[in-house]
């Protein structure tokens, strides 16, 4: 395994491994790496010659007041389990390397990025568009592997890559989970024990709306209530928000009708999680 810092000699081995006409399989990550990197990586390692993963903690994706000084680091575990997973490459580049003195372009998606996280975290997605964007211009994929767990990314990423004509296919993986049902995230271990066993309720009140649609229930104002409800009841989390929207353009549903997605976003002290279960009606 190689961990390579900057883009020339990334450039350098992506040129010898298109020579050998080997397909190459990128999963971005920003560390940390979890259960649920792992299986976009495993993923990736079924599907192509060679794995490309990059570790960067992108700091133009936080806000001001977001964790970006604390969103954590552990340097060697993640090589260690990267190796483990065998993944070729590591892109490993410094702030400097990404984002340079004189850097000023920026890559930005309308409408679906002023929605649900969007519309609690004014700048993220053009944070995650710009670095995307260029981590596939530097790395060149044949295929991209995206999480689930970040629905509304996996929408926005996929819009700009058909916009502006990335070469790329894009592989979006399930959601993992702990054993109790919270998917599992590297913002995971802010949690105090109780706001912990209190964000369990998270998944259980996605599978309960799930539940209650395929049985009938096709009013998303009455799903949301029950859900809000048992939030409510169980943590001391803060709802930022619950809804129903169509999986495809993210706009909100009254009626549920087609591919559905029940999404939420709840804060529990400064620790924001989010989640998603999608179905079909
Ligand atoms: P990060 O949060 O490190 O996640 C990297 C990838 O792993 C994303 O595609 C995310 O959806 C996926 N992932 C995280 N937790 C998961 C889980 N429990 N199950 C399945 N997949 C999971 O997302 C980012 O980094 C950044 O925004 C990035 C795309 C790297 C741009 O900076």
């Amino acid at each position: 395994m190689h961990i390579v810092k900057t883009v020339e000699s990334l450039c350098r081995s992506v040129k010898k491994i298109k020579s050998q006409n080997k397909t190459i399989g990128f999963v971005p990550t920003m560390g940390a790496l979890h259960d649920g990197h792992c299986s976009l990586i495993r993923k990736s390692r079924r599907e192509n010659d060679i794995v490309v993963i990059s570790i960067f903690v992108n700091p133009s994706q936080f806000g001001p007041k977001e964790d970006f000084k604390a969103y954590p680091r552990p340097e060697k575990k993640d090589i260690l389990l990267a190796k483990k997973e065998k993944v070729d490459i590591i892109f490993y580049p410094s702030e400097k390397v990404m984002y340079p003195t004189g850097f000023l372009t920026n890559v930005h998606v309308d409408e679906i990025t002023d929605r649900l996280c969007g519309a609690t975290r004014p700048g993220h997605f053009r944070g995650v568009t710009t670095v995307v964007g260029k981590l596939l211009n530097i790395v060149t994929p044949d295929a991209l592997y995206l999480g689930q767990k970040d629905a509304q990314q996996v929408v926005v990423l996929k819009r700009m890559i058909a916009d502006l004509n990335f070469p790329v296919a894009v592989k979006v993986c399930p959601i993992i989970r702990e054993p109790d049902g919270l998917a599992m995230s590297s913002r995971n271990k802010y949690l105090t024990p109780r706001q912990r066993e209190g964000a369990t309720v998270l998944f259980k009140s996605l599978k309960d709306a799930r539940k209650r649609a395929l049985a009938g229930e096709y009013n998303a104002a009455n799903i949301l209530r029950r859900m809000r409800t048992a939030i409510r009841k169980h943590t001391p989390g803060k709802i930022d928000y619950i809804v129903c929207v169509d999986a495809h353009s993210l706009i909100p549903l009254k009626q549920l009708k087609g591919r559905v997605m029940v999404v939420l976003a709840v804060k529990f002290g400064q620790t924001r999680l989010i989640d998603n279960i999608i179905f079909y009606i």
